[in-house]
């Protein structure tokens, strides 16, 4: 196992500044929000535009997706629907690098987003210079790269992964005799080397809110509910992972809940997932892990500040200004879409996506 030395702390800093500086959403009331959504199916419908939206955005972006045939997913099944829809309009609810995968695989759509300022740490942590440098080290490795990157760093790479389908390509990499440079995020890399035996050198990088899961107060919450089942996220440190019953995507984790015959469950991801989690399941119940403990306050505190930043309002208002969209040079593009367009082939052939 061959893990390289931590990210450096000025960057670290400028990480978590940014994550404290990330606005969101304004409260709204119940008279605001039902105007809002009117304007803006009016507006979806006007410009042949579907929304595309992930599981952590607020649960009234997730509704209206599914109301207005768009889609609420995965990273995977987003960057799968929007290159298959004929809408000539993506509007992505997310975070930097979802909008960057949608305009790669669909370069004649238009792709919005409610903010364009909505990143994610794990896409900050990996600078493409430092880690052209890194690869440069290490001719002999197959470079495979978590879809949370920036275009920049997916046209180094030899594939894309999302948490969906990384244990698969993983595995398929690592029986063909290939060696792995892994990036950004250092806990998936760490478990998909221990669950795969691949052998992989890791990037430091780390999400700002499943870094914060604590498995000594998990540990005190699963006296507390002993019946409960306990759901995490591979992003989540490895003593966190250590003590699931669940390890998956966030596709997984609702696939679980959904599933399993148990009513309780601790969930170790952001709790904007809840919403799709209650609504196929409503009868169960979830349970935040903890962020927390008494010595040390949870900064993002089981909620990405980034997918915070998207509302109706910024959504509202990119529909009618066309302000905030993603643009990519053609030369990069058509060497950063190149690692995507396996990873889908990939997760076609084996029946992750259709
Ligand atoms: P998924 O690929 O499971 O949707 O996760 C994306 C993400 O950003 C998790 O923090
Ligand atoms: Fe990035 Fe973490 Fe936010 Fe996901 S939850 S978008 S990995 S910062």
């Amino acid at each position: 196992m061959s893990h390289l030395a931590p990210l450096s702390p000025d960057l670290q800093q400028r990480i978590e500044a940014l994550a404290r500086q990330a606005a969101p959403a304004p409260m709204l009331s119940q008279k605001q929000i039902a105007q809002l959504k009117e304007e803006i199916r009016a507006l979806l419908q006007e410009k042949n535009a579907v929304l595309v939206a992930h599981y952590y955005v607020d649960d009234q972006l997730q509704a209206l997706a599914e109301e207005t045939g768009g889609i609420v997913a995965d990273s995977l099944e987003m960057a799968n629907f929007g290159a298959k829809s004929d809408a000539d309009m993506l509007v992505v609810c997310g975070v930097r690098f979802m909008g960057e995968t949608a305009k790669l695989l669909s370069p004649e759509k238009k792709v919005l987003m409610p903010t364009l300022e909505a990143t994610c740490s794990l896409d900050l942590s990996c600078p493409p210079d430092d880690f052209a440098r890194f690869i440069a080290q290490h001719p002999d490795h197959t470079v495979v790269v978590y879809a949370n990157t920036s275009a920049a760093v997916k046209a180094l790479a030899h594939w894309t992964v999302t948490s969906g389908n990384a244990l698969q390509i993983v595995r398929h990499l690592s029986e063909r005799g290939e060696r792995i440079i892994w990036a950004p995020d250092k806990h998936l890399g760490r478990w998909i080397e221990r669950e795969t035996g691949a052998a992989m050198l890791l990037w430091q990088g780390h999400c700002v809110v499943h870094d914060e899961f604590m498995a000594y107060e998990l540990e005190k919450l699963k006296q507390r509910y002993p019946q409960a089942k306990v759901l995490v996220h591979p992003e989540s440190p490895e003593n966190v992972v250590a003590m699931a019953d669940v390890v998956g995507s966030t596709r997984v984790l609702i696939q679980a809940v959904q599933e399993l015959p148990d009513t309780q469950f601790i969930v170790a991801t952001d709790f904007g997932i809840f919403y799709k989690m209650q609504q196929l399941a409503p009868q169960k119940q979830l349970i935040v892990a903890p962020t927390g403990s008494r010595e040390r306050q949870c900064s993002s505190c089981a909620h990405c500040p980034w997918m915070a930043m998207n509302s109706l309002v910024n959504l509202k208002r990119v529909l009618e200004t066309e302000d905030q969209e993603i643009h990519i040079d053609p030369a990069l593009r058509e060497r950063a879409v190149q690692p995507i367009e396996r990873m889908l082939a990939f997760s076609r052939r084996v029946g992750l996506v259709k």
